[in-house]
């Protein structure tokens, strides 16, 4: 399996293993940042969150398909996070969660495999968004 297959898989068994990600993913970011939380209270029906996690999830699968969409996603995120007051360094935060989420729910299916495709792509994360502007 190439390093592409290994998220996609991964992210397969993630999504018939858990029907909704989204409470798990957003209690760990508030559980790490307490102050995030807030910047949600308007969000009453989780819409919000529902559909920037969904833009998260397109970038991971963009990214393990090669494609250079999630770049300018990420870097129009950068700039809308700027004015919600979420520092763009800790954008990457939110794939980090991600990807610890994943692996807790896969627990004995987790692979050194699964793990070493998910740093790569981490890192390629970080790399887009700490890049000089
Ligand atoms: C720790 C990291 C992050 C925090 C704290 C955060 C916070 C927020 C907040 C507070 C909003 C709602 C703004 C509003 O409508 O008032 C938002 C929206 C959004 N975020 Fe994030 N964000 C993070 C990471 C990301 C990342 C990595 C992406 C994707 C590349 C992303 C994509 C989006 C999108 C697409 C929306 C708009 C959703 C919609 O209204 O439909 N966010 N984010």
């Amino acid at each position: 399996m190439t390093s592409s297959d290994q998220i996609m898989h991964s992210l397969e068994r993630f999504g018939a293993l858990c029907a909704d990600p989204a409470p798990l993913i957003y209690q760990r970011l508030f559980a790490q940042h307490p102050e995030f939380e807030d910047l949600f209270a308007m969000d009453s029906d989780g819409g919000v969150r529902g559909s920037m996690l969904t833009t998260c999830f397109e970038c991971i699968i963009g990214l393990a398909e090669g494609s250079q969409l999630p770049r300018f996603e990420l870097q129009s995120a950068r700039l809308s996070h700027q004015g919600y007051g979420v520092p763009e360094a800790r954008l990457d935060d939110m794939f980090t969660i991600i990807r610890d989420t994943c692996r807790d729910t896969l627990a004995g299916e987790w692979t050194p495999a699964m793990d070493t495709a998910w740093a790569e792509i981490l890192s390629e994360i970080a790399s887009m968004n700490h890049a000089p502007a």
